[in-house]
């Protein structure tokens, strides 16, 4: 039987590079304007897409894969914030589940900072529930049996993400009290979205690239560890090739 690739995904050129170093080509596709590379890793039949970034680009990325590759699941990596002082740059989080971030409406109060949506009354959706996705079950408990790299820096949890960078402290720590998001992205509610609509299993897994709790700054070498720990993921997928 034909084995289903897996897609890797990443943002930013910077969050493939070194997928693309590690993956024997096969062949690259352009569609929609957006790139999607051919290849196996280990044997294993991979795709790489530059999704681009931002939730939109994500989401349209995600479909394109799904329709054009019917991936056995999405692996979508890269850099994130953390809204917790209990993460350091260069840790992981693999995502439990995402949660929308960007999907508020502000006070109507001119005396408030209507800017800060930390101020707002909630995080909903007009049907009064703010965006949570869960990640497939299967693949969550694949992920909870691998074996662990990086001596105990990876963390299971929920993921943020919106089309922000929320550099605010007390904003930051708020989403974490509401929410008990552990990190803030750009693109995983997309994916989520996208994927869950198809019933293709999907998860995103980040590595932290800056802290603004603790003043750790941005550090883009940081998504070597997110690539890494991706090749190991479907290092050990390829020895088993089912859930
Ligand atoms: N907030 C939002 N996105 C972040 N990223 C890294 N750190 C953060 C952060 N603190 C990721 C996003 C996007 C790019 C800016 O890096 O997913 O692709």
């Amino acid at each position: 039987m034909k084995q289903k690739p897996i897609v890797i995904q990443g943002a930013l050129q910077s969050e493939i590079d070194l997928l693309l170093e590690q993956v024997a080509p096969c062949g690259r596709r352009e569609i929609g304007g957006f790139v999607f590379y051919e290849g196996t890793l280990d044997g294993y039949p991979v795709v790489i897409s530059k999704t681009k970034m931002g939730e939109i680009a994500a989401a349209i990325a995600t479909t394109l894969a799904i329709e054009h590759y019917d991936p056995a699941w999405i692996l979508n990596q890269g850099t994130a914030g953390a809204c917790t002082r209990a993460l350091h740059v260069g840790d992981m989080v693999v995502g439990e589940r995402v949660c929308y971030l960007a999907q508020y409406a502000t006070l109507a109060n001119r005396d408030t900072d209507a800017l800060n949506p930390w101020k707002s009354d909630g995080y909903r959706s007009l049907d009064g529930e703010y965006i949570s996705m869960s990640t497939d079950a299967r693949l969550l408990a694949f992920l909870r049996g691998v074996e662990q790299p990086l001596n105990g820096h990876v963390v299971f949890g929920t993921l943020g993400s919106g089309d922000v960078w929320t550099r605010d402290t007390a904003e930051v720590d708020a989403n974490h009290a509401r929410l008990g998001v552990l990190c803030e992205s750009m693109e995983c509610t997309g994916v989520y979205v996208a994927a869950n609509s198809r019933g293709v299993p999907a998860v995103s897994v980040r590595v932290i690239s800056n802290n603004e709790l603790l003043g750790e700054t941005y550090e883009p070498e940081s998504a070597a560890v997110a690539q890494r720990y991706a090749v190991d993921l479907v290092v050990q997928w390829a020895e088993r090739g089912e859930f």
